[in-house]
């Protein structure tokens, strides 16, 4: 078994113990809990549970430096950081209470987004130049004045912190805030003693620090986020960020090496999506640690398994890792590798159901362009809509598992189907303390996602698959495989709940000649075999998900067919930017608004711009959708009513309805909740 001897060393500086390596980063707005009364206890709950699940220090989400021109989305108030009474007061104070309740160090996180930032008249965005900005708002280049009136804002809010009862702030000047504009020759075109020069760069960001570091006081924790690089041409590079870090060594207690430009979200390494490396930011957190002698060094950036930060912290590259999305996979990620139960963390899949993101790929078009109601829009863009886990089902902000009504008679529940959730209804019903049978009609467990057995692009999807299947197997639910719903079970285990997670079937539509094409799931088997052009006819997230896996690891030729005007129209933002990137990038041939007309043994005919054409393949495959299979639910049902006339029937995941992975873990989390509790 590893040790994780590096990640789990403590550290102590300014009076204040690290009790392990990794730092909890801030994921959603401080100040939610003032003016989003709805979700304030949820977010509290995410910072407690963080904390509780053995993170050396937790922070906040970022607060604005002012409510004037310095203020970020969502403060739909004023916050005065010279008050220390009050319900504003009390609702940040509670912050630091909840997280120095279970032993970690609480930081407030706070930042100034300079020029970009969004502010309403009578203010104006200020920033290192006076220029107009895209959206023709005008920025002001800040003088003497202005630059003084900032550096005490940094002062009242590090005093603020302080007062909170903070062990420390955390402050963002990365992401292409504040402090980054100066740094980055891009921003930063002044000719007086602020600009040119990399020590003149360097010179108001320092005033920052120092000015936070006075309110803070000598044995408060400076943390301070920065981006290695702006990512963009005539940028900030590495290198500008070096030099600065050589100018302000000493002043933060610790840097943290973030990446990028906030507005160009996964366009840079700010927010990494599955088809990235893990812990990207690694490299450049090295060469900063390099550069300084006294302050130490974090470093966020995709981080799920324990494993990689060992070896960052080994290899000296750093001191902390961050986690951002991880926190919400498995809150409890320190406490199970301390414990030796690093095999039972959920890691991060990076699917960007916690943060959609923005729209960024040339293709996009925004949910409502696409027919979605505003309510529909609200489901995933609102604060309170964001921080669900695909993977942990009692992640978001919408849900406060400890509202759930409580078990008050623990009975006998019959899981059909071992998809993801039917694993997860198991594994939620036996940690309530019910009698669990889980039947799977075929020979083994994982259902339809295993088909990320052969696929190198889904690894982390893989891992949770396998992990849940591990962790069935070693609960105490019955498991029997190749084993069908029928009158004799049904008599033999005398189920009091029944849930059906008997999955979908891919959907075939009557196009002449689709007996000659195979269906996708049944390609993964073999890519092999499928020749060097494969078309891919049904361009929605499974089919392009294959025809980049069969581009990027076996080099295929790929055309992906889709009728509708738009590439996999049920994604968007994050998640699609980085899938449809990829996909160009891989040179796959993409055709919208393209009819099916006909399969053929070399390949599809279209219907295309009102003409018909022939997409020559050496193999074409369909992914057209999936179905609940709803006569298998139907049949467990009736079987059910016959033989058990008062047992619960719920049915879960794509039985209920065809949809993604975070649908089904969710379904069969809620309903294994649900089982004896009235
Ligand atoms: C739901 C959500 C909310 C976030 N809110 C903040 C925030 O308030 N302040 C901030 O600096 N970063 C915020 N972030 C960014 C994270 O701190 C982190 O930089 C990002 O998730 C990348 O790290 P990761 O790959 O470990 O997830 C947020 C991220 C998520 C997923």
């Amino acid at each position: 078994m590893t040790e994780f001897k590096m990640l789990l060393s403590p550290m102590t500086f300014r009076g204040k113990v690290y009790r392990n390596r990794m730092i909890a980063a801030p994921t959603l707005f401080a100040h939610s809990v003032y003016f989003i009364p709805d979700i304030r206890e949820n977010v509290y709950c995410m910072v407690e549970r963080r904390a509780e699940g053995g993170f050396a220090a937790v922070s906040t989400g970022e607060l604005p430096a002012n409510c004037e021109e310095g203020t970020t989305s969502f403060v739909d108030g004023p916050i005065d950081y010279t008050k220390f009474e009050g319900e504003i007061f009390e609702e940040t104070c509670e912050y630091a209470r909840r997280i120095k309740s279970h032993g970690a160090i609480a930081y407030l996180e706070f930042s100034h987004e300079g020029c970009m930032a969004n502010v309403e008249p009578p203010y104006q965005p200020w920033g290192p130049v006076s220029y107009t900005r895209d959206d023709g708002v005008q920025v002001l280049g800040m003088d003497e004045a202005m630059m003084a009136k900032v550096e005490e804002d940094f002062r009242r809010v590090g005093e603020y912190a302080r007062k909170c009862g903070f062990d420390g702030v955390l402050v963002h000047g990365g992401h292409g805030f504040l402090l980054q504009q100066f740094v980055s020759p891009y921003f930063n075109t002044r000719t007086d003693e602020y600009g040119g020069s990399a020590e003149n760069r360097a010179k108001f960001p320092k005033r920052l620090l120092q000015a936070v570091r006075k309110g803070i006081g000598e044995d408060g924790i400076l943390e301070f986020r920065f981006s290695a690089e702006d990512g963009i041409p005539g940028g900030m590079t590495i290198d500008d960020t070096v030099e600065f870090m050589r100018q302000i060594d000493g002043i933060p207690d610790i840097v943290h090496v973030s990446n990028g430009l906030k507005w160009r979200g996964n366009h840079t390494k700010t927010f990494s999506s599955f088809l990235d490396p893990h812990g990207l930011n690694a490299g450049y957190a090295a060469k900063v640690r390099q550069a300084l002698e006294k302050s130490k060094v974090s470093v966020i950036g995709g981080f799920n398994s324990p494993e990689l930060c060992e070896e960052i912290l080994e290899k000296g590259w750093a001191d902390f890792i961050e986690f951002g999305r991880q926190g919400f996979a498995d809150p409890s990620f320190p406490n199970k590798i301390r414990d030796g139960q690093a095999d039972h963390i959920r890691r991060c899949v990076r699917c960007f159901n916690c943060y959609p993101g923005s729209f960024e790929h040339p293709t996009d078009v925004p949910l409502t362009e696409r027919g979605w109601t505003d309510e529909q829009v609200r489901t995933v863009f609102n604060p309170a809509a964001m921080g669900r886990c695909a993977i942990n089902p009692e992640s978001g902000f919408d849900l406060d598992p400890r509202t759930l009504p409580p078990v008050v008679r623990r009975g006998r529940v019959l899981v059909a189907g071992g998809g993801a959730a039917g694993l997860q209804a198991a594994l939620t019903a036996v940690s309530r303390g019910h009698e669990v049978t889980l039947v799977e009609k075929s020979g083994r467990l994982g259902g339809i996602i295993n088909f990320t057995d052969g696929d190198g692009l889904k690894a982390d999807l893989r891992y949770f698959k396998d992990m849940l299947i591990r962790e069935v197997n070693e609960s105490k639910a019955d498991v029997r495989l190749n084993t069908d719903v029928t009158e004799e079970l049904l008599a033999e285990v005398k189920p009091d709940t029944v849930i059906i997670a008997t999955g979908s079937l891919p959907f075939v539509p009557p196009i002449p000649g689709i007996g000659k094409a195979e269906k996708i799931l049944d390609a993964y088997a073999h890519p092999e075999k499928l020749g060097k052009r494969v078309a891919v006819a049904g361009g929605g997230l499974a089919g392009c998900e294959f025809g980049l896996f069969l581009a990027e690891e076996y080099g295929l030729e790929i055309s992906v067919i889709e009728m509708k005007d738009l590439i996999a129209p049920e994604l968007y933002c994050y998640y699609r930017n980085a899938l449809l990137e990829h996909m160009d990038a891989a040179g796959i041939r993409q055709y919208t608004g393209t009819k099916c007309l006909s399969f053929d043994e070399d390949g599809v005919n279209v219907l295309r711009d009102g003409k018909e054409e022939k997409i020559l393949a050496d193999s074409v495959v369909y992914s057209f959708g999936m179905r609940a299979n709803d006569a298998e639910a139907d049949r467990i049902t009736a079987c059910v009513r016959a033989v058990c006339p008062n047992a619960a029937i719920t049915r879960v995941g794509d039985a209920k309805r065809a949809r993604k992975i975070v649908d089904a873990v969710h379904d069969g989390y809620l309903a294994a909740m649900e089982a004896g509790t009235a």
